[in-house]
């Protein structure tokens, strides 16, 4: 059976565990081969927690674009030492970084949305796709509150693009879900959370955002798009 032909069935598997329980089901039904990418945001480090306390073999991997803030590698590496565990980190590929530069210039990126999406492409959904590659299963910590695309997103889904089942534990969680259970667990989270960043990505297009703004409106904060980068194509 090919995998997008157990989709359906998962979804039934899944549908009554908990993210943590659902975790543990794809780790056994995909030995070896169920991956996790964090941006070291917070539904990302529930997820971390989830994985290291029942020691699953999920190999957990972040994109490092090269324009991270430090305090989020800063917390890559207190994540790794709190949970005695290696995070892979993938890089861009070096030539099309200084191609790309070369071409459109440091900042290039608020010139256009097209430059923003090719850097986006360059600096980190390439480098996904060397991530994903040869796995049958890829574990995000998207939650359908964060925005109008995401509120259509299932747990179980398929990505097309990269040919893998993708599975969203927290999809239904709601934000106070998610801070109560890092209170709770004590979750090492990124500081800037206490300065108003909500959703953090790379430093030159992440900025704080007021009380009662969406959740992503801090993100590429001078355009008028649909705010996602290319990592989570529908
Ligand atoms: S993004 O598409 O706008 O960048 P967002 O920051 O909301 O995504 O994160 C959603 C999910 O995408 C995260 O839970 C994580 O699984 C994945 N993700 C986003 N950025 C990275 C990254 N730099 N490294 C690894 N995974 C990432
Ligand atoms: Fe480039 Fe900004 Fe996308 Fe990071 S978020 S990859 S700096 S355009």
């Amino acid at each position: 059976m090919s995998l997008k032909q157990n989709l359906s069935d998962l979804e039934s598997q899944v549908k009554d565990l908990s993210p943590g329980e659902g975790l543990a089901l794809l780790a056994d039904l995909f030995p070896g081969k169920v991956v996790f990418s964090t941006s070291l945001g917070q539904e990302d480090q529930v997820i971390t927690q989830m994985i290291a306390s029942q020691n699953l073999p999920i190999q957990i991997f972040s994109l490092d674009t090269g324009r991270l803030f430090p305090e989020t590698l800063e917390l890559l590496s207190r994540t790794e030492s709190k949970y005695k565990t290696r995070i892979k980190v993938y890089y861009p590929e070096r030539d099309s970084v200084e191609n790309w530069v070369a071409k459109h210039g440091i900042n290039g990126f608020y010139e256009s949305v097209e430059n923003r999406k090719s850097c986006c492409f360059v600096r980190k959904v390439e480098p996904l796709k060397r991530a994903l590659a040869g796995n049958a299963v890829w574990v995000t910590g998207l939650r359908a509150e964060q925005s109008a695309n995401r509120s259509e997103m299932k747990r179980i889904e398929w990505d097309e693009s990269n040919q893998i089942i993708k599975y969203n534990p927290l999809l239904d969680w709601t934000f106070d879900e998610m801070i109560a259970y890092i209170a709770e667990h004590r979750i090492p989270y990124n500081p800037l959370h206490d300065q108003g960043f909500v959703s953090i990505g790379c430093a030159p297009c992440t900025r704080a955002i007021l009380p009662g703004e969406d959740a992503r409106a801090g993100r590429w904060w001078w355009e008028d798009s649909k705010k996602e980068c290319g990592l989570h194509s529908r």
